[in-house]
């Protein structure tokens, strides 16, 4: 489990520290939060609760999921940037960390930089949650996982086709691969790829992870078709990046080469007619719409988790 020093505080930094029984618990929480109560109106476990939201870079989807999400719950959100706290004009994360844990029981923190994630878990003494980093978004992947868990009937054996960008998405992919069990199969241009020793981990864990550059070869037969933006934030070199990634398009010439029943997902925002298509992202393979919404089930469970609340689940 990971924890502040020993301490016991449930952080959430990323996918491979946290045992694999809770990230089970947190998608069997979330199905059940979704099935029994999927507006919050009967079950208010987190009454009296606080969670803080920093953001550094821009968000729709997290930060409307964990807003709502933490009301649903009973709880209440303080909603902060960085140029609006000290941290904007120097105050160190790890200061932030120590303020924040005598007001509020959890942190959210999209950033820039795992190390500033890092520093704010080892400081705070309530958990914090990774909102985003440029390295990873496993916030993401419960929701993603919970999404192929509905549409496909389990993720377990699941062949999932990663085709674009070796981005912080596609790095928390690997991740999931490794600890839920899934065949994934990557398709990046050369100097786009993930890094080497992220999948020689990995490869080490058991996954089934394979890494080329074709994207036909990966689709073939999958069940799951995944994409992210060509230009994540803070990301340079726009056109170079679009003339690499082209190739990489999933289209309907694409989608016809996986499984007839197979479905498309994209964690959002997509820019249509770049890294995907209108005809795919609003046709019936796609499952952009119920992954996003899966954000809001996964992440409150995700909550319940990270505040102790395992035996306020609805029943
Ligand atoms: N997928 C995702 O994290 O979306 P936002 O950037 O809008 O939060």
């Amino acid at each position: 489990m990971s924890t502040a020093k020993g301490r016991g505080v449930r952080h959430f930094v990323d996918l491979h520290r946290v045992e694999r029984e809770t990230l089970a618990w947190i998608i069997d929480a979330a199905h059940s939060l979704k099935r029994v109560d999927p507006r919050g109106l009967a079950h208010r476990p987190l009454e009296g609760k606080t969670l803080a939201l920093i953001f550094e870079k821009p968000s729709t989807r997290t930060r409307v999921s964990f807003e709502v999400g933490m009301r649903q719950l009973g709880g209440s959100v303080v909603m902060l940037t960085g140029s609006e706290l000290q941290l904007g004009r120097g105050e160190t994360i790890g200061d932030t960390a120590r303020v924040l844990s005598r007001y509020v029981d959890a942190i959210m923190l999209r950033t820039w930089d795992e190390d500033r994630l890092e520093e704010m878990a080892e400081a705070a003494t309530v958990p914090v949650i990774n909102g985003l980093t440029d390295t990873s978004h496993p916030c993401q992947l419960l929701a993603d996982v919970m999404t192929i868990d509905e549409r496909r009937g389990g993720v377990r054996g699941q062949v999932v086709a990663w085709t674009g960008d070796g981005n912080n998405v596609a790095r928390s992919w690997i991740r999931a691969a490794a600890l839920f069990d899934f065949e994934l199969r990557m398709a990046c241009p050369e100097p786009l790829m993930p890094p080497a020793e992220l999948v020689a981990w990995a490869h080490g864990q058991g996954a089934r992870l394979s890494v080329s550059h074709d994207p036909d070869t990966v689709v073939r037969g999958a069940d799951v078709v995944v994409t992210d933006t060509w230009v994540s934030m803070g990301d340079k070199e726009a056109p170079s990046r679009h003339n690499l990634l082209r190739p990489f398009q999933v289209n309907d010439r694409l989608m016809r080469i996986a499984k007839p029943d197979a479905i498309f997902m994209h964690c959002l925002p997509a820019h249509r007619g770049e890294e995907v298509t209108d005809v795919v992202l609003d046709g019936p393979h796609s499952a952009v719409w119920d992954e996003a919404e899966n954000r809001l089930h996964s992440q409150k469970a995700l909550l319940m988790w990270c505040l102790g609340g395992e035996d306020k689940l609805p029943k």
